[in-house]
């Protein structure tokens, strides 16, 4: 779609979004088969209460659009990884995904001093990278062949204004995954 729909509204996810969030996450057709069941592991730390994995969901039409999962990075004092973030293709362009980065944003101001995004850097994720390149956030280092062969990772980061309490971020988490 092209132009900007009405401001979605956000909310927390509950257990009753899985099967929404997993048919998004198959219908960008980007991710893998592989990487389904990640994120749908992430989603579930997320509604469980996980402080590991924090997660928000944008309504469109009373619907869930999109959804957005990031949490602190361990071993790290205010870093935060973006872990995934997915919008229904059928409303691509329209400010959803905007909406869900913004709103992350602002829950990590004063609260974190770095956001990092893993991507991918295959050409059928040049729309991704404009996404995120054209919010701040800039690629700062790329390893060639990471996801698989011919499928480099990219990695970007955005600094947040301001100087949040420097304490550890670092829980010890056993998710670590592409996002975004
Ligand atoms: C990346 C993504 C979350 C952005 O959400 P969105 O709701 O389409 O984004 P918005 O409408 O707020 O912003 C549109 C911008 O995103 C970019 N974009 C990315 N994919 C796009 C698409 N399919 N259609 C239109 N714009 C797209 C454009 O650069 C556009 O830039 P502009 O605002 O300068 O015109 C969404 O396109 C998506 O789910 N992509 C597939 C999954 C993915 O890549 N997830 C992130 C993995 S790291």
């Amino acid at each position: 779609m092209s132009g900007t729909l009405t401001l979605p509204s956000l909310r927390n996810l509950t257990a009753a979004d899985r099967s929404r969030i997993e048919a998004i996450s198959r219908a960008v057709g980007l991710f893998r088969a592989d990487e389904i069941p990640v994120a749908l592991e992430v989603f579930d730390g997320a509604v469980a209460g996980s402080p590991d994995y924090l997660a928000l969901g944008a309504e469109h039409d009373g619907r869930l659009a999109g959804w957005i999962c990031w949490g602190p990075t361990p071993c790290t004092l205010g870093t935060y990884d973006l872990y995934w973030m997915a919008v229904d293709p059928a409303l691509h362009g329209g400010g959803v995904g905007t909406a869900l980065l913004q709103a992350m944003e602002a829950r990590l101001a004063g609260v974190a001093r770095l956001i990092v995004v893993e991507t991918a850097g295959r050409p059928d994720y040049a729309p991704t990278r404009a996404f995120y390149e054209a919010r701040g956030y800039r690629a700062v280092s790329r390893i060639p062949n990471f996801y698989a062969p011919g499928d480099d990772q990219v990695v970007y980061t955005k600094a947040l204004a301001g100087s949040p309490p420097v304490e550890s971020s670092g829980r010890a988490s056993a998710l670590r995954q592409k996002d975004g």
